[in-house]
C-alpha cells in the first residue's frame, strides 16, 4: 500500500514532505523515510514506526534543508518493518520511493547480485535504483535510464526518483495511485489528493505508463517510449479542512459525525423529487433492457454495501443480482458476457482485487460502473460509467461515511433504473426520494444520542467476543459493525444471519458473549424476536437495536436503543451509526489506535 510525495519548487521541501506524509500515514505506518536534494548531495533519514518519530530527528537537523525532495510512509509487503526495509532506497546517487509491488524484482536482484550490485534491504523496491544506475553507467542520460529501468519491471508502482547530480525529479505511475499536484511555480507527487490539498486544489491524474519530469520550473510528461502525452489538470473541490480533524479526537469519530453532509452532498443534484426523476450528470447507461444480471462487486465495507443493493435492486427491479467479493471474483471463471453490468463499488477506487474484478468483467463484455469516492482513481478512470460518492476525504482507516454514501448512491441508482425499466413509477420514485430526503435528519437523531452509546461501550468494553445478528438487508448491516469492531478494538466479532444462529453458533451462547441484535420492525422481526427468546433462555446478553419498542421483547432484552423509522431499504444506513459508534468507542476507552489500527491500511492496492 504505502504512500508517498514528492515536492519540487522554491520553498523549503522538508516541512511540506513531512506535513503531507503524516496525511498519508494511513496508508500504512510500518516505517516512515525522507531524501531532501540539497546543491548535489541528498539526506537520507529512515526510521521504523510512525512519522512523528521521523520528524523528531529531521526538524532539528541542518542537513535536511533543499527545495526537492521525496518521502514515503510504508505497509510491508517485502521485507520486516525495519530501517533497513524503509524507503527511500539508494544505489550510487539515485534515491527511490515506491508504492506497489515488483514481481519479478527476485530474478532482476538475482542477476543484479551476479553483475555486482551489492543490496542493503529486502526488499523488492531497491532493484529499481540498482537497475538506474546499471544504465547510466552505460551511458544513458537520467530519463533515458528510468525509462529504460520502467520497461524491465513486472509489477505495479508510483515511483518517485531523484539523483544527486541532477537538478530533477521524475515521477511514474503503473497500477499504483500518483497524482500531480500543480502549485505556483512549484509541483507536487503524491499517493492521493488529501495529502498535499492544503497546498494546491489543481491537480492531474497520471495514467498508467505516465512518466512526469519536474526540471527548471516545468512540468513534462512523456510515457515509457519517449513520447509526449498530455493530460488535463482537474480542480477539485475538496477542502483543506476536510481533511483535517476539526476538533474531533478521531478522523473516525469526525467521518461518523460528517454522516449527514456527507449524504446530503451525495444525493444534490440528483434527486429531482417534483419529477420522480433521479438522474446523474456523468452517467451514461447502455440499454438496460437487455442487461440480463447485475452483479456487485467489492472488498471489506464496500462489499456490505453491496450485499444492501442487492436486496434493495432485486425487491423492486426483480432483476438478479450477484455480489460478490473481488479477490473471489477474479479467480473463480464467473460466467458473464455482454448482457451483464457489473457494479464495482470502492471508496478509495484504488484497491487492486476491485481494479482486477473490472478489468475481468471488461474483458468479458460486461458493462462496467464503479461507486467511487476518489476523483481521479483508477476505477473511476477506468470503468465505462462512474458515480461519485461525495463522502469528501475518508481518512479513518475503518470506513464510515463511505458505506453510508454507497448506500445512497445504491438506492437512487435503483430508482434511476427503475423508472428507464418501468418498473417504478414516477410517485413510487417521488415517495422513495422524499425518505432518503430525510435521512441525514434522522442520521443527526442518533448521533445526537451518542453519549448513550458511548455508556453502552463503557459497559462492555471488557468482553472478549461479541456475535452480532439480523436478517434481510441487516444482516450486512451486522456484518459491517462486526467488522468495525474487531479492526479497531481487535476484539472478536461475528456476525451471523440471525435464522442461522441455531445451526451453530447457538453454542457459544452464555453470560459472556453479548449478543447485538439489528432488527427493526420489517417482515422478519417476529422471527429475529424468536432468536432473541433463544439467547435470553441460553443466559445471553442483549443490545437490541430496533425501530419499536411495542413488541414485548423490548422489556426484555439488556439494553435497548430506538432507532428513526425508515423504510426497508433504507434502514442499514441508519442502523449502522450506532454500530459505528459503539466500535468507535469501545476502541477508544481501550486506547487503541483508532485511525490507524495495527495491521491495516486504507487503499489495499496489492492483492
Ligand atoms: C473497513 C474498510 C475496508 C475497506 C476495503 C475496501 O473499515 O475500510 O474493509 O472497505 O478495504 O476498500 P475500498 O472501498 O477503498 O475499495
Amino acid at each position: 500500500m504505502c504512500g508517498i510525495v514528492g515536492y519540487k519548487g522554491k520553498n523549503e521541501a522538508c516541512d511540506i514532505l513531512i506535513e503531507a506524509l503524516k496525511r498519508l500515514e494511513y496508508r500504512g505506518y510500518d516505517s516512515a523515510g525522507i531524501a531532501l536534494w540539497n546543491e548535489g548531495r541528498i539526506a537520507i533519514e529512515r526510521k521504523k514506526g510512525k512519522v512523528d518519530d521521523l520528524k523528531k530527528i529531521v526538524y532539528n537537523n541542518d542537513s535536511f534543508k533543499g527545495k526537492m525532495g521525496l518521502a514515503h510512509t510504508r505497509w510491508a509487503t517485502h521485507g520486516t518493518p525495519s530501517e533497513r526495509n524503509a524507503h527511500p532506497h539508494k544505489a550510487d546517487d539515485v534515491v527511490v520511493v515506491h508504492n506497489g509491488i515488483i514481481e519479478n524484482y527476485i530474478e532482476l536482484k538475482t542477476k543484479l547480485k551476479d553483475e555486482g550490485h551489492k543490496f542493503l534491504s529486502d526488499t523488492d523496491t531497491e532493484v529499481i535504483p540498482h537497475l538506474i544506475t546499471n544504465h547510466l553507467r552505460k551511458g544513458m542520460n537520467f530519463i533515458d535510464a528510468v525509462r529504460a529501468t520502467l520497461k524491465e519491471l513486472k509489477g505495479s508502482y508510483a515511483l518517485g526518483i531523484i539523483k544527486e547530480t541532477e537538478k530533477t525529479l521524475i515521477a511514474a505511475k503503473k497500477e499504483s495511485p500518483l497524482i500531480v499536484g500543480v502549485g505556483e511555480g512549484e509541483y507536487f507527487i503524491a499517493s492521493d489528493v488529501p495529502a498535499i490539498i492544503n497546498r494546491t486544489n489543481r491537480f492531474i491524474f497520471l495514467e498508467d505508463n505516465d512518466v512526469a519530469i519536474f526540471k527548471d520550473g516545468t512540468l513534462l510528461l512523456i510515457n515509457v517510449d519517449g513520447k509526449e502525452v498530455q493530460r488535463k489538470v482537474h480542480e477539485v473541490y475538496w477542502t483543506e479542512a476536510m481533511a483535517e480533524k476539526g476538533g474531533y479526537k478521531h478522523f473516525m469519530l469526525k467521518e461518523i459525525f460528517e454522516q449527514p453532509r456527507a449524504i446530503s452532498d451525495t444525493l444534490i443534484g440528483r434527486i429531482k423529487e417534483e419529477k420522480g426523476l433521479v438522474e446523474f450528470e456523468e452517467l451514461k447507461l447502455p440499454d438496460i433492457s437487455k442487461m440480463k444480471k447485475i452483479w456487485m462487486i467489492a472488498c471489506g465495507t464496500s462489499y456490505h454495501a453491496c450485499i444492501i443493493g442487492k436486496h434493495m435492486f432485486e425487491a423492486n427491479l426483480r432483476i438478479p443480482v450477484e455480489t460478490d467479493i473481488a479477490s473471489e471474483f477474479r479467480y473463480r471463471d464467473p460466467i458473464l458476457g455482454k448482457n451483464d453490468m457489473l457494479i464495482l463499488v470502492s471508496q478509495s477506487g484504488e484497491t487492486a482485487d476491485t481494479i482486477a474484478a473490472m478489468k475481468e468483467g471488461k474483458k468479458r463484455g460486461a458493462y462496467t460502473l464503479s461507486v467511487c469516492n476518489v476523483l481521479g482513481s483508477t476505477l473511476a478512470r477506468e470503468a465505462d460509467g462512474v458515480i461519485f460518492t461525495h463522502a469528501g476525504p475518508e481518512i479513518g482507516v475503518a470506513s464510515t461515511k463511505a458505506f453510508t454514501t454507497q448506500i445512497s448512491v445504491l438506492f437512487m441508482l435503483m430508482l434511476h433504473i427503475g423508472k428507464k425499466l418501468g418498473k417504478m413509477q414516477s410517485d413510487e420514485i417521488r415517495n422513495s426520494i422524499g425518505e432518503i430526503k430525510k435521512i441525514p435528519h434522522k442520521i443527526q437523531t442518533i448521533l445526537d444520542m451518542s453519549n448513550v452509546i458511548e455508556e453502552l461501550a463503557r459497559k462492555y468494553m471488557g468482553f472478549k467476543d461479541f456475535l452480532y445478528l439480523g436478517r434481510g438487508i441487516n444482516y450486512p448491516t451486522v456484518q459491517e459493525g462486526a467488522l468495525k469492531l474487531k479492526e479497531i478494538s481487535y476484539i472478536h466479532a461475528e456476525a451471523y444471519a440471525a435464522g442461522e444462529m441455531k445451526h451453530g453458533p447457538i453454542a457459544l451462547i452464555d453470560e459472556n458473549l453479548p449478543v447485538v441484535f439489528v432488527s427493526p420492525n420489517d417482515h422478519t422481526y417476529k422471527k429475529t424476536c424468536g432468536n432473541m427468546e433463544e439467547v435470553i433462555t441460553r443466559r445471553g446478553r442483549i443490545l437490541l437495536f430496533t425501530d419499536d419498542n411495542s413488541h414485548e421483547m423490548a422489556s426484555r432484552v439488556d439494553n435497548l436503543f430506538i432507532l428513526p423509522k425508515t423504510i426497508y431499504e433504507l434502514q442499514p444506513i441508519l442502523s449502522v451509526v450506532p454500530l459505528q459508534l459503539l466500535a468507535y468507542y469501545i476502541a477508544n476507552f481501550l486506547g487503541t489506535d483508532v485511525d490507524q489500527p495495527r495491521n491495516l491500511a486504507k487503499s489495499v492496492t496489492v492483492e
